[in-house]
């Protein structure tokens, strides 16, 4: 049975979420799913805003029948090719033949890619501020590159000032029934998803992202539908506000994050001890990972947030031990910028991790090393608790 939602008069929710899925893009976990969200806008002609993952295809295929109540299907916007979004295509097309693809030029190639020249016969390329008259409503083409491909395009209804954003403004989490953010409590219930899926997911394209949120200023927003998780309709400078910090990699919040890396709990002790001499002092909402246990995603979106970050490693084949390299391999691939960073080393014949830990970041821009390495030799004794405490004083004097 279908299971579709009016968003207005005109625009229907046609997309379906996934519970099951483990691993978003084989790589980061998800504790709620996911949502492959489409729209359907029936007004002077039924245009089609993206398909959907082949996870929800029954789904979704059935919703979009329904919606279209056997009324004809006109146009399909495609506003990114990545097959969580256009992996129905062709079914769509065999479905619905008539339908003109429309889409930049570098998605019609992408389509094409993917599934053959036969499927873009007819289809529609368009440009920067190209547009598209419905009869009824009047669509805009914005080209959004780089959120999250080089082939992204957003669309804009003039007529009713909705902004179909592709990937931007989404969040991991299935929706389970309230379709608009408004409805739930986005601080407690989408606020940590929605960074996480933007920093990992986008996060390395920061300028980009900032170029289109420079084009959506001009624009009167009255709904914005993305291509993941919830519809904004109101309230819009709690996501864009957040986004404008984001793409700048500029911190949300005045707070330390200290990651470690402890093999047999001497370097966790250390990263204790710093984080009590950091809350003596008065520093609040310390948070603290085992990178050996907390997924890579959190940490990343932990260091977009944060704006002071320990690192704190044990040595390990002469190197820097294995989760922790992840970790920092994963911020440095990320791009971040303007953060305060200190490390902890430890070490029980040679420590190096101390020296490689910083080379990794090293890259960065506006990475400020607020201090040498404080040095564990196998555990924390009075030389090396003294040289944490200095630390503290030190991070403190960069808040
Ligand atoms: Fe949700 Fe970049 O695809």
């Amino acid at each position: 049975m279908h299971c579709i939602r009016k968003l207005t008069d005109e625009l229907y929710y046609i997309g379906a979420s996934d519970r099951k899925l483990a691993l978003f893009e084989a790589a980061y976990p998800l504790s709620n799913g996911v949502s492959y969200n489409s729209y359907l806008l029936k007004a002077g002609k039924n245009v089609l805003f993206d398909t959907a993952d082949k996870s929800v295809s029954g789904q979704f295929l059935e919703n979009l029948e329904a919606g279209l109540d056997g009324g004809k299907l006109d146009y399909i916007i495609v506003h990114h090719m990545e097959p969580d979004h256009g992996a129905l295509l062709a079914e769509v097309k065999r479905r619905y033949p008539d339908a003109v693809i429309v889409a930049s030029a570098k998605a019609i190639a992408m389509i094409e890619r993917f599934f053959g020249a036969a499927l873009t016969e007819g289809a529609l390329a368009v440009k920067e501020g190209e547009t598209l008259d419905l009869g009824g409503h009047v669509l805009k083409f914005i080209m959004a590159p780089m959120v999250h491909w080089p082939e992204v395009m957003v669309s804009y209804d003039e007529t009713a000032g909705i902004l179909f954003s592709a990937d931007a403004f989404g969040t991991f989490g299935a929706l389970s029934g309230n379709i608009f953010m408004d409805e739930t409590d986005f601080e407690r219930r989408y606020l940590d998803e929605t960074r996480r899926y933007y920093t990992n997911i986008v996060g390395k394209y920061g300028p980009s992202t900032a170029a289109l949120l420079k084009k959506a200023a001009a624009l009167d927003i009255k709904m914005i539908c993305p291509l993941h998780g919830p519809v904004w309709r109101q309230d819009f400078d709690r996501i864009i506000d957040r986004y404008a910090k984001w793409a700048a990699y500029e911190p949300e919040d005045k707070a330390v994050m200290i990651a470690c890396a402890s093999v047999y709990g001497d370097t966790q002790n250390a990263a204790d001890i710093l984080a009590a001499r950091l809350a003596e002092k008065g520093v609040k909402d310390i948070v603290m990972y085992d990178v050996s246990v907390t997924h890579p995603s959190v940490i990343v979106s932990e260091a977009f947030r944060c704006s002071h970050l320990v690192f704190a490693a044990t040595t390990y084949n002469a190197g820097v031990f294995v989760t922790m390299e992840t970790v920092l391999h994963d911020i440095a691939a990320h791009g971040l910028q303007n953060r305060d960073v200190a490390f902890i080393e430890n070490g029980s014949w040679a420590p190096m991790s101390g020296k490689l830990m910083p080379q990794m970041l090293e890259k960065l821009k506006n990475i400020r090393v607020i201090s040498d390495p404080v040095t564990v030799a196998s555990a924390v004794k009075e030389d090396s608790a003294e040289a944490l405490e200095a630390l503290a004083d030190a991070i403190v004097g960069t808040m």
